[in-house]
């Protein structure tokens, strides 16, 4: 059947879903897939209906895409789609919901506290401590995101989450390294670490530095690997996400491991996570489109 490729859309990562699209495009056209690419606006139900389409891929990041909109829409028109429902795009999107439920489960997860436009400074840090990084609820690739490393700081990061999104949280840094697990068909590919001599993995160390580093293997040893695959697993479960996803990590520096947040539609540009994990798995880029389109139907 036909394959709608659902990309760019109108949240603060379109460009980045446009890269993600025309990749993930390209490989369905090479696997012989008769696949479209629709940039998403308002008529996107009229287009699918009319040009008769079976299914869709959905890769589109950040709001309207990865919130259970879209999924929403395709769910009315009865077309199946790649990744989580609508209930997983719903709680892995907000990260102050995939928190709270990590917390309920039991499943470690940074200490933190949601802000409102009043809230004082040495409140937040009383509460938390220096470092701790202030970030909108709903948003990805770290914009509107800061590292603060002192209170006087601290008034500005939170201005400049709150021009992102209505809901903004302030979280405990922690000390370590970061990890990332990619998720394929309810499985953990191997682990990536990343590196970057910036404050953090921001924006910058995400697509645009050459300075960050993606070490995978990861150098965790099998076992502590195998603990934070685990993790991922049960917190990609706990918030109902299927098909594929990606899972942010932090390990302390007693080698716990912390969950940051959860990606519903992680990037498939050239620069990210997914697609390294799973070569270095053994599956080919293609492959790998090919599966996330083949759980569309499960
Ligand atoms: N939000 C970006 C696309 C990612 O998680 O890869
Ligand atoms: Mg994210």
């Amino acid at each position: 059947g036909r394959v709608a490729v659902l990309m760019g859309g109108r949240s603060a990562e379109r460009e980045i879903s446009l890269k993600s699209g025309r990749a993930v495009l390209a490989a369905l056209q090479s696997l012989g897939v008769d696949a479209v690419g629709l940039d998403v606006d308002k008529t996107v139900s009229e287009r699918i209906h009319q040009d008769k389409f079976d299914r869709a891929f959905i890769i589109l990041h950040g709001r309207g895409g990865e919130d259970g909109e879209i999924q929403g829409v395709l769910q009315s028109l009865q077309i199946p789609y790649t990744g989580s429902g609508i209930t997983g795009a719903v709680l892995s999107m907000n990260k102050r919901l995939s928190k709270q439920i990590w917390q309920s489960q039991g499943l470690p997860t940074p200490k933190y506290v949601r802000l409102n436009r009043q809230s004082t400074p040495q409140q937040i840090v009383e509460e938390l401590g220096l470092p701790l990084v202030i970030k909108p609820v709903n948003e990805g690739s770290s914009i509107g995101m800061s590292k603060v490393t002192s209170v006087e700081a601290l008034q500005q990061a939170i201005s400049l989450a709150f021009d992102y999104d209505d809901e903004v949280i302030a979280e405990q840094w922690v000390h370590g390294a970061e990890y990332t697990v990619s998720i394929l068909n309810g499985e953990a590919l191997p682990v990536i670490r990343l590196t970057t001599p910036r404050e953090f993995y921001d924006f910058e160390a995400k697509y645009l530095a050459n300075s960050t580093e993606y070490l995978c293997p990861c150098g965790l040893s099998d076992a502590d690997e195998k603990r934070c695959q685990q993790l991922a697993i049960t917190a990609f479960h706990a918030l109902n996400m299927s098909g594929w996803g990606r899972i942010d990590v932090m390990a302390d520096q007693q080698g716990d491991f912390y969950l940051l947040e959860a990606n519903s539609v992680p990037g498939m540009t050239d620069h990210s996570l997914v697609p390294m994990s799973a070569r270095q798995a053994g599956i080919s880029f293609e492959n790998l489109v090919g599966q996330i389109l083949k759980s569309s139907l499960e």
